[in-house]
């Protein structure tokens, strides 16, 4: 079994990037602890982040394609981008949204999620914990 983590905008850099709302935790220890999640459960996990949006589409049509599970940040493009919406909702394997922070916490404009309504469960405010839970839960429902 495969599960794809793909991560947008900004999450690369982690680490910097408003360590008081996002943590310490660098885009690279996300990787290393999604990959040892992968290890320790027997499942192939690859980190993917881009800031293009069309890159992100591309990625998501691969994975609908080839059937392989998602886990998705998708990052700002959450609350606004009916594409990266679109492209979830062709997904034939399971699709977990995460968001590090916990969104319903923060401004009126990160509560509403585009992804939520096509996604099959959502992890939000478990800081990069989110992941491996996400991964473990798709592991288990394969
Ligand atoms: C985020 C929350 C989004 O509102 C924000 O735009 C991000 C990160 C999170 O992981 O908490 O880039 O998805």
């Amino acid at each position: 079994m495969k599960v794809l983590v793909l991560n947008g905008p900004n999450l690369g850099r982690l680490g910097t990037r408003e360590p008081d709302v996002y943590g310490r935790t660098t885009y690279a220890d996300l990787v290393s602890l999604c990959e040892e999640t992968g290890r320790e459960l027997g499942v192939e996990v690859e980190v993917r982040q881009t800031d293009f949006e069309g890159e992100m589409l591309g990625w998501l049509h691969r994975a609908a394609d080839d059937g392989t599970a998602v886990v998705l940040n998708a990052g700002a493009w959450t609350h606004y981008s009916i594409a990266v919406r679109d492209a979830c909702s062709q997904l034939t394997a399971p699709l977990v949204e995460v968001h590090i922070s916990n969104v319903h916490k923060r401004e009126d404009f990160r509560h509403h999620s585009h992804l939520s309504a096509v996604a099959d469960g959502v992890i939000v405010g478990l800081g990069v914990q989110g992941y491996p839970l996400a991964i473990r839960w798709l592991a288990e429902k394969a």
